[in-house]
């Protein structure tokens, strides 16, 4: 999607509709028909905004933000604070835009005021947004140590005087570039004029959907703060378990398995859904490759083949739209020697349909990056964020050095029995060796979101 010019087939209508009643009607049909589109969706159905957004730069890496020097003694103000509005969309939008508002925050020198997150997925009628302030997601005391000298976190009782308000309208539609938003940053941060209010106040629709003016380095390391609440992490370890009780089953009544071995599961993020399979042809289209969509063959024939799954049994957690659970084909034809799993059959559908579409999002997106193997789509963001997140931990635990070859992540290891298979994660859309998914790991030093995902088969291996 490219927001810098709108869509053709929508420039094309506006020279005919020149009237301002005619171009409004316009815009209120186009609302509708999205927000239909969003009342249709359930949590890992199509979901438009799952997949990298292009913003207009392709240079975005010369407007970069040069954090390096920032909070080195581990100094942000606590008595400075930014206030930023609801943040909306899809639970991957909503961290990455989490992320970019907490980065807004360290530019500016100041603590983040408890933003909102929304609970639901509507789109567009900000009413029907069922607001969760960001602490009942994740902890917030545990951001701030984990986060610690980087960005801080804080409350509206920590602000002395409410009033003292500096409101900055952020600008959107095409006109706002990301060269405009980050002039207006830059004014900010050096107006003593503005700098003096104990808060300012971030105005506009979505402002943080956009824009991109950091690495890829300081949205992990954001991320690597966001740990969830212990309800919801609880439920995640709940559906875990039951996934490696299913593996431990089949490899008791196998002969030969190894007593007290923990068994592993391979979480597959399969978005074969009808609405998806058409967007993402046109993607195709659009960008002029082949390798976005994969069918459900394809997928299932590319994780049969991944090194090292052939010797045992092999429990696949397919994370999968709500649709899909209903007809149980998703559930057929895997090679032998693989045993499927989504949320109905692993009899935890129930623990899901408590929680608002967030939180059934967040629980899925825990499943997926606990997995020892993971295997998605690199078109998808809620793939993409999942392997940032897991190529970060691996860079944490020295399992990896930045720059290496991915093969190092298949060596074994003595973490909790995996058996030789060490947090892999794996692109199905992209082939690889011998028949099977590529291997996939972000590259840190990237210099954009966009970068290490969109637009590309650039998956770093
Ligand atoms: C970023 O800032 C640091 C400290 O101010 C400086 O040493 C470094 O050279 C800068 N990097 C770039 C790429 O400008
Ligand atoms: C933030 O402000 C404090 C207090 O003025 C200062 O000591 C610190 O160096 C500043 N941090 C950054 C990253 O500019
Ligand atoms: C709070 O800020 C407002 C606006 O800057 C100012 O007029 C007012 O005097 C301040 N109140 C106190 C108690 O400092
Ligand atoms: C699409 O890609 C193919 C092969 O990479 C190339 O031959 C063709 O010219 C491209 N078409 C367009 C419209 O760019
Ligand atoms: C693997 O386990 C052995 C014995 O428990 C231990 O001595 C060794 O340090 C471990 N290696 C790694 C890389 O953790
Ligand atoms: C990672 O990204 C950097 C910056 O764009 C690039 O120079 C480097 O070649 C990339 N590394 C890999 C392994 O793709």
């Amino acid at each position: 999607m490219n927001l810098s010019k709108p869509p053709k087939h929508i420039k094309f209508l506006d020279s005919y509709l020149n009237s301002r009643v005619c171009r409004c009607l316009f815009l209120i049909s186009i609302a509708l028909i999205f927000r239909a589109a969003f009342l249709l969706t359930t949590p890992l159905a199509f979901n438009p905004f799952d997949y990298w957004f292009t913003t207009s730069s392709s240079s975005s890496s010369s407007y970069l933000i040069n954090t390096s020097g920032k909070g080195i003694d581990g100094v942000v103000r606590r008595d400075k604070f930014l206030e930023v509005p609801q943040i909306a969309w899809g639970l991957n939008n909503q961290k990455i835009a989490v992320a970019r508002a907490f980065l807004t925050a360290r530019m500016l020198n100041r603590t983040l005021l408890l933003p909102s997150l929304s609970a639901s997925l509507y789109y567009k009628e900000v009413d029907l947004l069922q607001s969760v302030t960001f602490d009942k997601i994740f902890q917030f005391d545990r951001f701030n140590s984990l986060c610690n000298g980087f960005v801080q976190l804080g409350r509206l009782s920590d602000v002395s005087n409410t009033t003292d308000v500096f409101e900055l309208n952020k600008g959107s539609g095409r006109k706002w570039t990301v060269e405009r938003d980050l002039d207006q940053l830059r004014k900010v941060e050096k107006d003593s004029s503005i700098d003096g209010h104990e808060v300012v106040r971030i105005v506009g629709k979505n402002p943080f959907l956009w824009h991109d003016h950091w690495p890829v380095r300081d949205y992990a390391k954001i991320f690597e703060c966001l740990v969830l609440v212990d309800e919801i992490a609880e439920e995640a370890e709940r559906v875990v378990s039951k996934i490696r009780e299913m593996g431990s089953q089949v490899m008791e009544s196998k002969t030969g398995s190894m007593p007290g071995a923990q068994p592993y599961y391979v979480a597959v993020h399969m978005r074969i859904e009808k609405d998806w399979m058409i967007h993402c042809k046109k993607l195709q289209q659009r960008n002029n490759v082949t390798q976005i969509c994969s069918s459900k063959e394809e997928i299932m024939e590319r994780v049969g083949h991944i090194v090292g799954m052939n010797q045992q049994p092999t429990v696949v957690y397919l994370a999968v739209a709500d649709d899909l659970l209903e007809d149980g084909s998703v559930l057929s034809a895997w090679k032998e020697g693989i045993l499927p799993f989504e949320k109905k059959k692993l009899g935890v559908w129930d623990i899901y349909k408590k929680y608002p579409y967030l939180i059934q999002s967040a629980i899925d997106y825990e499943v997926c990056l606990r997995a020892d193997v993971f295997v998605g789509n690199s078109y998808s963001t809620f793939s993409s964020l999942i392997v940032l997140e897991r190529s970060q931990k691996l860079l944490r635990m020295g399992a990896v050095t930045e720059g290496s070859s991915c093969d190092i992540t298949a060596r074994d290891s003595n973490e909790s029995g995996t058996r030789g298979i060490r947090w892999p994660s794996y692109a199905y859309n992209i082939p690889g060796e011998s028949g099977g998914p590529k291997k996939w790991m972000t590259n840190m030093s990237d210099t954009s979101l966009q970068a290490i995902s969109y637009g590309s088969n650039d998956i770093s291996c």
